[in-house]
């Protein structure tokens, strides 16, 4: 039996160090989600583990100083989240991920942080297609952003795109109801319509520009009927963006398409996803992955201008 084939990764010997080196991240979020929930006045520690959490806080470089309480329980909410699914999933592997997270700082935390795709498609992807910022800038422009969640994105889209309409689908009305209140905050009501829809019921035609397809979150089982009904939604000469979980390197891609596993939609590669998008008359499939700077890919494909209604 050969001893190691010596290409890759660390020598086998270090895979103790390595692990070492993990428990230590995972007992760090544990202190730091703890010690930012703390100082945020949601939760009280006695005297001696409030001092020993913020010990190590401070140890990894925090300033928990200069955040507000809003702040401070919002990413400390996120940190203890996504250890207790990391735990719940290491303890129970077959059981789906929590999507359900109930915590609505939770949520706006995971939402506030896929806004970020907005600014990505505008710089990366809209570019690449003729006379689609044009289109998005048109009084009538519209968006569709399907797995709307709290509306972090679509407000993202209505900020940057101050023309569109976007219509924010979703299935889930705890999402939705969180949504309603970002959107009444960010001064768009008139301008972001959400509904409560499967976007395989989807029956809108030729109506939007712009379509933001959450991929993760979308089953095997009904993609294709989600990808054709977003196909029939799209103006002719308007884009379709799937987007997945991406890694810039095997680690992070590990990880991402393990994510997407737990989310409950396919691990398809970008090739597998421009070839479905074909399948329901898209053209011009272009691939959108690395040096945007999210763990994000894309996969976009315009509405040929010649479809037919
Ligand atoms: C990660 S969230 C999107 C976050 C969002 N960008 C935000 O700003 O909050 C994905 C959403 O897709 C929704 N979803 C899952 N299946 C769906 C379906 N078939 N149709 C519409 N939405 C769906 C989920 O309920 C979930 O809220």
């Amino acid at each position: 039996m050969e001893a190691s084939h010596g290409t890759a990764g660390p020598p086998a010997g270090d895979l103790r160090a390595v692990l070492t080196q993990l428990i230590t991240s995972a007992e760090t979020l544990a202190a730091v989600g703890l010690a930012l929930t703390a100082r945020s006045g949601d939760l009280v520690l006695p005297a001696g583990l409030a001092d020993r959490v913020m010990a190590v806080a401070t140890a990894v470089g925090g300033d928990l100083d200069n955040v507000d309480a809003a702040q401070l329980k919002a990413m400390g909410s996120l940190a203890r989240a996504m250890l207790a699914q990391a735990a719940a999933f290491s303890a129970n592997p077959q059981e789906p991920a929590a999507w359900a997270v109930t915590d609505p700082l939770v949520l706006q935390m995971l939402g506030q942080a896929s806004a970020a795709i907005g600014p990505a498609i505008h710089d990366h992807v809209i570019p690449r297609y003729r006379g689609v910022a044009d289109r998005l800038a048109a009084p009538d422009a519209r968006v569709l952003d399907v797995g709307t969640g709290v509306g972090a994105l679509a407000c993202a889209f209505a900020n940057l795109w101050p023309a569109t309409t976007v219509v924010g689908l979703d299935v889930w009305p705890a999402a939705l109801d969180l949504a309603r209140a970002n959107i009444v905050r960010a001064g768009l009501v008139d301008r972001v319509e959400l509904r409560q829809q499967d976007v395989v019921t989807l029956a809108d035609d030729d109506s939007y520009d712009l379509v933001w397809f959450a991929g993760p979150f979308i089953p095997e089982s009904s993609l294709d009927q989600a990808l054709a009904a977003v196909a029939k939604a799209t103006r002719p000469g308007g884009l379709v963006v799937y987007g997945t979980f991406g890694g810039a390197d095997p680690l992070h891609q590990a990880l991402a398409d393990l994510r997407v596993l737990r989310s409950g939609g396919p691990i398809v590669t970008d090739d597998a996803i421009g070839e479905r998008l074909r399948a329901v008359g898209l053209t011009d499939v272009v691939n959108v992955g690395a040096d945007i700077g999210l763990p994000a890919r894309f996969v976009a494909a315009r509405r040929p201008h010649t479809a037919h209604r």
